[in-house]
């Protein structure tokens, strides 16, 4: 079912320069700018990966300003973006699962390092997987943050199980729109959150039941919720712990938010994000049988990455925004 096809032009050369976005400071959308870099080296147990696509997560945006992940930062100019798909274009001397001309998908060098916005990429290959068959690199690079996340907060974190009560809020969002197609395969009854004009596609996503958001709306009285995916917090986490059953669990995506709810540590969860082969592995499986469907914003080419920043800050994208490279 995996696309093992080889490298067309396996005879070009490599380039030694290659066009970027990076950031010589945090800042606003203008401290985002091209410019061309040497095409990274990939050490013996890395691999050199083409970029298609980049996916945009709110993480970019927070770390370009200083927040998110930016304490991981070493160095400027620092390339970000972590969700990329593309082909393999060189193995190190010790990899022995990919090949130049394999198409590949990851998040890769998260949180340290980044390397996304630009046309080549170096990732460890315990970050990659392969794209299935019928599964554009486009929607590829969508889906390994938000996917690993959900998983991570739904399997590993809540250990959600068949018949459960899950809220999802955000439904339409990145997270979100995964969460609630990976609760519903394993057998949830799944409740959402989301603006009126998106509860059609939240209930297309798997959806039983969709409410709008805000606190004097009716999901602050459905009851009997075993767990919350909580990736707004604020108001909304604190209405949802009222909401969970006896023994429930929220857990939250929310790393750098410290208020409300936080001080009930037996029922929040905190979670980050964490590389995984083995889960990705299996979210690609779900990608490429049609179990797990990803929404996309198509911004073309690397020079309007700051029109995709700009988009998540909005906070209002339905499913991910997707950066085309090459
Ligand atoms: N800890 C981690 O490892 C981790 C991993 C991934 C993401 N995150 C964090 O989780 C958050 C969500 O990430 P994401 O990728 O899903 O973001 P996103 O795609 O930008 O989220 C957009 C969605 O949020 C919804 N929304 C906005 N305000 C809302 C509210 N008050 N109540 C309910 N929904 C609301 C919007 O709904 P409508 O358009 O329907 O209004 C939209 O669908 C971000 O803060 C991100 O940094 C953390």
């Amino acid at each position: 079912m995996f696309n093992t096809r080889k490298k067309k032009n396996r005879e070009l050369p490599t380039p030694i320069e290659m066009q970027a976005v990076a950031i010589d400071a945090f800042g606003g959308l203008e401290v985002l700018k091209a410019r061309t870099m040497p095409v990274p080296q990939a050490s013996h147990e890395q691999v050199l990966v083409r970029v298609a696509a980049v996916g945009v997560n709110p993480v970019d945006w927070k770390t370009r300003s200083g927040a998110g992940v930016a304490q991981h930062v070493r160095q400027f100019p620092f390339i970000p973006g972590w969700d990329v798909a593309g082909t393999v274009e060189q193995q190190g001397r010790r990899v022995t699962m990919f090949q130049p001309g394999d198409r590949v998908m990851g998040m890769v060098n998260f949180p340290a390092g980044g390397g996304g916005y630009a046309e080549f990429v170096v990732a460890s290959d315990t970050q990659l997987v392969r794209v299935p068959h019928g599964v554009s690199l486009r929607d590829a690079a969508a889906v390994p943050l938000v996917a690993l996340t959900a998983w991570q907060a739904l399997f590993d974190t809540a250990k959600v199980k068949s018949g459960d009560r899950v809220l999802v809020h955000a439904a339409a969002g990145g997270v979100g729109h995964v969460a609630v197609q990976l609760a519903r395969w394993k057998g949830a009854y799944v409740i959402g959150t989301a603006s009126p004009h998106n509860h059609e596609l939240a209930r297309s996503l798997g959806c039983h039941e969709v409410y709008a958001y805000g606190g004097d709306e009716p999901w602050t009285t459905i009851d009997d919720v075993d767990v919350v995916i909580d990736s707004v917090g604020g108001e909304t986490r604190a209405l949802s712990l009222k909401r969970l059953a006896r023994g429930g669990t929220l857990v939250t995506l929310l790393t750098g938010d410290s208020k409300a709810g936080l001080n009930s540590p037996t029922r929040v969860r905190k979670i980050l994000v964490k590389p995984n082969q083995r889960q990705l592995e299996k979210i690609a499986e779900l990608l490429g049988d049609g179990t797990l469907k990803v929404h996309t914003t198509v911004v073309s080419g690397l020079r309007n990455v700051a029109e995709a920043h700009s988009l998540s800050e909005s906070r209002h994208v339905r499913g991910k925004i997707v950066v085309t490279v090459t």
